[in-house]
């Protein structure tokens, strides 16, 4: 197993913003089934800040989740700043997460380029999950934060963008305090419904 990976497993001179192209460097990092197991919800992060060149992978990432029509809908916002984080933490029970982060991404749904309601909302959680993923195999961590959306008209107020941006989510991240984090699932006996 190699998690997480090293930074030293980086390509020496690799681009600062890495294109698909740079995915030849698979063998150095995490296996995919092993990413998608091993990643946790981390909402404890040290004061490490997160570097651009991350946070922009992070978002390419996010960016190349399938879509219907392939209409890409996904908007973000990179929130570093620290009082716009704090007036952010007061519209959520989950504050504390959102204060401690160094950075938050807010995700939206563009309404204009939207085609199909469960379409594009599905297209947005494969974004999100997505950027989950590359986040885990950066080495970093992450929480996708829902319950912020009671607010989402004051997120988008806050943010001022135009009322065709809906908040989909917002993902705190960081460098992880701890990755002692535990979590269940049930059987897939449970969930296979039958089998033809
Ligand atoms: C749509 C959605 C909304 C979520 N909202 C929150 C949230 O507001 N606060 C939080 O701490 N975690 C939130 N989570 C994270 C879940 O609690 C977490 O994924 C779940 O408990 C499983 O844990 P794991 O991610 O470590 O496997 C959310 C996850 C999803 C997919």
């Amino acid at each position: 197993m190699v998690l997480p990976p090293s930074r030293d497993l980086r390509v020496p001179g690799e681009p600062p913003f890495s294109g698909i192209q740079t995915r030849k460097q698979s063998e150095a990092t995490m296996n995919i089934l092993e990413g998608i197991y091993s990643r946790r919800s981390i909402r404890n992060f040290t004061d490490k800040p997160v570097e651009q060149r991350d946070v922009l992978e992070i978002i390419k990432a996010g960016t190349w989740a399938p879509s219907g029509l392939n209409n890409q809908p996904w908007r973000f916002v990179i929130i570093r700043s620290s009082g716009v984080r704090n007036s952010l933490a007061r519209l959520t029970r989950y504050g504390t997460i959102v204060k401690n982060a160094p950075i938050c991404i807010a995700v939206f749904v563009d309404r204009d380029a939207m085609y199909d309601n469960a379409k594009d909302h599905q297209a947005m959680g494969a974004c999100i999950q997505n950027m989950l993923l590359a986040i885990h195999a950066l080495g970093l961590g992450a929480v996708w934060l829902g319950e912020i959306l009671k607010n989402a008209e004051a997120v988008r107020l806050l943010l001022e963008l135009p009322d065709t941006n809906e908040l989909m989510a917002v993902v705190a991240l960081g460098h992880p305090a701890s990755r002692d984090q535990q979590s269940q699932r049930k059987d897939i006996s449970e969930v296979i419904l039958n089998e033809c």
